[in-house]
């Protein structure tokens, strides 16, 4: 078995390969990452066959739903999940072949309804159900303390003390364990009552992950996220520096120009000599009047640098091909010194 481990943060994501077949299987994927997973299978020569979750996750943002329409192969979660795009629905005791290697599922609800373990070979990917020093929390969505006592208790710690566990999140830069480790020193097995259990999970008091509802949100419907969205907008055009922009308002370039999709209070208390306004939610309305000429080379800024970015892309997909986003907004050219009128220009 080949293994690769990818941490995003505190959230650890697995490459698992057949040695002999070269198939593999990629389990809780992330999706800023998915150009390394990519990275790493080519580079141990292995071909992507399976996108697995664990579970559904509340605190990160899947990547199975997009690395699935690029490879064209299917999205395997338990047959509770509540995603429409999962392909491949699976259950205790079931198993997805890959190569030689057998990934056998432990149904294992608790942390969510649909939680898994996976096992193969001496290993057992462990999802959210059990952490390292640790477990799932059960407070967020389809949680129950009752059921991840049970699954823990009565399915994955009953299994071999010898076996590896690989769990879904480590805070603390650990890589793995073992069943037997867990149960001699994580101090959530030490309540072994189901009523104290239950007890403590209870009263743990956990602030919510951040980003909860758009993880939910995307996670359970295959929808983008917004950092996804300004991602496939920058795609897709160019950017010019704050410096390159500002030696060209200096030189007073009239090829150029500069559209501030602001609101109007924003750009008449200051905005970059010459600019033209057009709030980000006229553009479709009001480009021809505005902007007649579409070989015209025009810049989009805005505050951060994200509005703009997706007004610019919203440009380029109207048939203005030399639109440029600004690499940084206003708030970073105000912070540079760099110059600025006020009011309306003539
Ligand atoms: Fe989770």
């Amino acid at each position: 078995m080949i293994l690769e481990q990818i941490a995003t943060g505190g959230c650890q994501s697995y490459l698992v390969g057949c040695s002999e077949t070269s198939s593999a299987a990629l389990i809780d994927p992330e999706i800023r990452q998915i150009d390394h997973y990519l990275a790493l299978a080519a580079r141990d020569g292995l071909r992507i066959r399976y996108l697995i979750d664990t579970h559904t996750h509340a605190d990160h943002f899947s990547a199975t739903r997009q690395l699935a329409r690029q490879l064209a192969v299917p999205v395997v979660m338990h047959r509770e999940s509540p995603a429409p795009f999962v392909d491949m629905r699976i259950g205790d005791g079931e198993m997805v072949l890959l190569g030689r290697l057998r990934l056998q599922v432990i149904y294992t609800p608790g942390h969510t309804r649909d939680s898994m373990c996976l096992l193969v070979e001496d290993s057992l990917f462990t999802g959210d159900t059990l952490l390292i020093g640790g477990t799932g929390r059960t407070d967020l969505p389809s949680g129950d303390p009752e059921a991840l006592h049970d699954s823990l208790f009565r399915r994955v710690l009953t299994l071999d003390p010898e076996l590896k566990i690989y769990p879904a999140h480590d805070y603390k830069g650990r890589q793995s364990s073992t069943i037997g480790q867990e149960i001699a020193t994580n101090p959530r097995l030490q309540a072994r009552d189901r009523d104290a259990f239950v007890d403590m999970m209870h009263n743990l008091n956990l602030s919510m992950p951040t980003h909860v509802t758009e993880a939910l949100r995307t996670n359970m419907s295959g929808g983008k996220s917004v950092a996804q969205l300004l991602a496939e907008a920058a795609a897709k055009v160019p950017f010019m520096s704050l410096a390159e922009l500002k030696r060209r308002v200096e030189a007073a370039d009239g090829e150029l120009i500069v559209l501030d999709v602001r609101e109007r209070d924003a750009y008449e208390t200051g905005h970059i000599p010459a600019a033209r306004l057009l709030p980000r939610g006229q553009i479709e309305l009001r480009v021809n009047q505005e902007l007649p000429d579409p070989t015209r080379r025009i810049l989009v800024c805005c505050e951060l640098g994200h509005v703009s970015t997706l007004a610019a892309a919203t440009l380029h997909e109207m048939g203005f091909a030399c639109v440029v986003a600004l690499d940084g907004g206003m708030k970073a050219w105000r912070e540079a010194g760099y110059p600025l009128n006020s009011g309306r220009e003539p």
